[in-house]
């Protein structure tokens, strides 16, 4: 697209109550359309579902709908192919493609902004936009979900430690750990999808903030452009920017659930764990020291969150103090909300690409998880089926576990020479059989994943369906 040509005139389509021309300073702080061009499908779609609501109230005719629809036309193209020649006096996309049609079309396109205001008009472009983009993340989620549960599946027995407190604690097979991540981003799914229904409402028609004397139609223009529902206020529809937020809290929640995915990635990439390795084409390399392969994609995904979160706050800032209806503070809106949505859609394609690619290394991950600490609670609880209560379970337990630590022997043969229990108990500590023993639905072991696979791979398919 053409640069704005020419100094500042007095060509501005608010013009008529003014006598002096802009200052240059007021315009470069003033101006949106470096940033708002990227609307200009969703404002020429607005506009045309406007003026054939014009024309169905008898404040257009016939010939005057089409003269604007061509011209209307006509920009679309010369703003999609780059040929559109921006001005000195386009504020924003609003004021270039009126004044482009009223270029085009005459007195017919002077009649465009009849019964509207750039502030309804904002407002609907922004959730028309942001409708669009919300499906488009929710389709890359949805990728990164599925990428997943391949790797679940594929993951089969494979089994590593749990952890809390960054302890380990207990054995949980690999497809179970990349699952929680995937059972996280549903909910992310959930979230957009409310905040594509909360954007779904029209603010059309509610003028500059009182409505118009003119026998405007806000339903069918609603109804036109595929809206829900329409605004039943006309100073909450242009003061209005909860959709905003709402998208932005949705996208900043799975910027922190890439976020903590990103985190362990970064830890089980290093040497200490060893838990994966990095496929070249998803890892970077370091331009000093020849060894390194680094997680930059997962590091970027922790970084960009604090990203994400930094705008939702800016922008809650940003409301707090408005009175009602439209301030200029409400431009504020668009910046954060479309480097939102730009931010997730890299984070989540990289992060695709980079847990499709990953090797998981099944022998460091269970040889960190054969510890036989890891079936501690396993032996207590082998002592409750027979009975014990299971506080004095924990402590004849955590003895065994201490006098093991203290250099008395191996657990296994503590657990041997103790009275407390039977023969049957060491077959607990073997390789692997903590893990096999999680019974319980949703529990971390084979069973229970199988099941849970399934109902995740369901999920999918719905959420997919939901579009
Ligand atoms: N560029 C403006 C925005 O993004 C459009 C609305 C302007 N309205 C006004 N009354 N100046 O908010």
């Amino acid at each position: 697209m053409n640069q704005k040509q020419g100094p500042k005139d007095a060509k501005q389509l608010w013009r008529g109550r003014f006598e002096g021309a802009p200052a240059d300073a007021l315009a470069a702080l003033n101006d949106s359309l470096s940033f708002d061009r990227r609307m200009f499908r969703e404002d020429i779609e607005g506009s045309r579902a406007h003026v054939r609501m014009l024309e169905g109230v008898g404040l257009l005719d016939g010939d005057e709908l089409s003269a604007i629809l061509t011209a209307l036309d006509s920009t679309e193209t010369e703003l999609a192919d780059g040929t559109f020649e921006f001005v000195a006096s386009d504020e924003d996309i609003h004021t270039a493609v009126e004044r482009r049609v009223t270029e085009l079309a005459g007195d017919a396109g002077a009649k465009l902004h009849t019964g509207r205001s750039r502030n309804d008009q904002v407002a609907t472009d922004l959730r028309l936009w942001l409708r669009a983009e919300l499906a488009s993340v929710s389709g890359r989620v949805l990728d990164l979900q599925e990428a997943l549960l391949r790797r679940a599946v594929e993951a089969g027995d494979v089994y590593l430690p749990g952890y809390t407190h960054l302890q380990q604690a207990q054995p949980v097979l690999l497809a179970h750990h990349l699952m929680a991540h995937g059972w996280a981003l549903c909910r992310d799914i959930d979230r957009i999808f409310e905040a594509k229904v909360r954007a779904n409402v029209s603010p059309l028609g509610a003028g500059a903030l009182a409505g118009s004397s003119l026998p405007i139609d806000p339903h069918s223009v609603a109804d036109a452009l595929g809206f829900d529902a329409v605004f039943d206020n006309s100073l909450d529809a242009v003061s209005d920017r909860d959709f905003v937020a709402d998208a932005l809290y949705a996208l900043t929640m799975l910027g922190v659930h890439l976020s903590r995915l990103g985190e362990e990635l970064v830890l089980w990439a290093s040497a200490e764990f060893g838990f994966v390795s990095l496929d070249d084409a998803f890892s970077t390399g370091s331009s000093m020291l020849p060894q390194k392969k680094n997680p930059d994609i997962a590091e970027l995904a922790r970084g960009k969150s604090g990203r994400l979160i930094g705008h939702l706050t800016g922008l809650l800032a940003t409301l707090k103090g408005l009175p009602l209806a439209y301030n200029k503070d409400l431009q504020e809106d668009k910046e954060p909300l479309f480097d939102a949505c730009d931010t997730s859609t890299l984070v989540l394609s990289a992060m695709t690409g980079m847990v499709d690619t990953i090797t998981f290394n099944a022998a460091t991950m269970q040889e960190a998880a054969d510890s036989q600490y890891a079936a501690a609670v396993d032996l207590a609880e082998y002592l409750v089926c027979q009975g014990v209560p299971f506080r004095q379970a924990h402590a004849v337990v955590g003895d065994l576990v201490r006098r093991s630590l203290d250099g008395e022997g191996e657990l296994a043969d503590l657990v041997v020479g103790s009275d407390a229990f039977d023969e049957g108990a060491v077959a607990l500590l073997e390789p692997g059989a903590a893990v096999a023993n999680r019974r319980t639905a949703g529990g971390a072991g084979p069973a229970a994943v199988a099941v849970q696979l399934e109902a995740f791979a369901d999920q999918l398919a719905a959420d997919r369906a939901r579009g």
